[in-house]
């Protein structure tokens, strides 16, 4: 078994991050592949560019539909602009008692004021819907493919924004509360203070599943090229100081042929990479993962994917890089 304890039943929240185009969404659909072998999986996209549904050649939407010719398994795409849509409608009468009974904005400046984005208020919204669809347990493993780094990182970060707007917002609800209280006596508490209490219930529960090391696991997927290594160390330090469980790291488009020029030439290259992974993540188990000879589109390809991420032996950096610059790789692969 390659990857290390996602079979783990306990295990439910499996994020896929990492630079642009490095392989997240073939290497997350390819886990769940495997995965839906033993589990009932969801895969949940946070991508707006739609590539889940690229790239498994079947349309997918805002609802939960099952993937033709693949038993088990279900998707999703969750929005974020959808998502904050939702709450500002659910919301809209809350938000503007919020700002008329705390401040001597006028009706424009209100407003105005409601237009803009709450901080972090969108990703909060689309992890909530991630984490409903976790809550309401119909599937066993949920496999969530997010966009490029900045976006993993805000979906992270979120909750801790949305905390500091909360707490602002609090504070002028205190002063409103406490000038109310002063005139009449008695305060009751109204829907704005609901509201505030339900986003910050919110925001609880989703760092709690965030940082809860045995339900959720957060997998990098680098490349061996200068700018993908040093992006996926700025992620992984974020992701620490989140306290997100990383526990291995997939190294993706890793050459096997040494056979003309230009692939000597590249394979050259690739192998400083390897060595500087091996020496950076060095706390990580790696997975490497050939280049193959075509792009990993539709079923039949992503079924091979899942085979080589779940069919070779857990390495440790040193094991990486001996096996990742030579021809082992192709045996390990196979
Ligand atoms: N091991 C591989 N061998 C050959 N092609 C690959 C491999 N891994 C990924 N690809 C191809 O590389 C391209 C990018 O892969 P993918 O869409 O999975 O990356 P991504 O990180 O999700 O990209 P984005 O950042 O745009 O979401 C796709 O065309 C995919 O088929
Ligand atoms: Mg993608």
């Amino acid at each position: 078994m390659t990857l290390t304890g996602i079979n783990n039943n306990d295990l439910k929240l499996i994020l896929f991050g990492g630079k642009g185009g490095v392989g997240k969404t073939s290497c997350a659909i390819a886990t769940a592949f495997e995965l839906s072998k033993k589990f009932k999986t969801l895969i949940i996209s946070t991508d707006p560019a739609h590539s889940v549904s690229d790239c498994l050649e079947q349309p997918i939407g805002f609802n939960i539909k099952e993937i033709a010719g693949v038993r088990n398994l279900s998707a999703i795409e969750v929005d974020a602009d959808e998502a904050l849509t939702e709450f500002k409608k659910e919301h809209q009468n809350e938000l503007t008692k919020l700002l008329e009974t705390s401040t001597y904005l006028d009706k424009d400046d209100i407003d105005e004021m409601l237009t803009l984005s709450i901080p972090g208020i969108d990703e909060v919204m689309s992890f909530n819907t991630i984490l409903k669809l976790v809550e309401e347990g119909n599937y066993e493993k949920y496999i969530v493919d997010t966009a490029p780094t900045g976006h993993a990182l805000r979906l992270i970060s979120s909750p801790k924004l949305l905390d500091g707007w909360i707490k602002v917002a609090a504070k002028i609800r205190w002063k409103y509360r406490f000038m109310i209280t002063r005139f009449s006596g008695t305060y009751q508490k109204d829907e704005v203070d609901a509201m505030l209490l339900s986003l910050k219930k919110t925001v609880k529960r989703i760092e709690n599943i965030l940082q809860d090391n045995s339900k959720c696991e957060f997998i990098p997927v680098c490349i061996p090229e200068a700018m993908a290594i040093m992006e996926t160390e700025r992620l992984l330090a974020e992701l620490k100081r989140y306290k997100i469980n990383i526990k291995q790291i997939i190294v993706n488009n890793l050459l096997q042929s040494e056979d003309c020029n230009f692939c000597k030439k590249r394979k050259t290259a690739q192998k400083k990479y390897i060595r500087q992974i091996s020496e950076t993540f060095t706390s990580l188990m790696m997975i490497p993962v050939p280049l193959q000879p075509e792009e990993i589109k539709g079923i039949e390809n992503l079924r091979r994917l899942g085979m080589l991420l779940f069919g070779g032996e857990l390495l440790k950096p040193e094991q990486f890089r001996s096996a990742a610059s030579d021809e082992k790789i192709k045996r390990l692969r196979k």
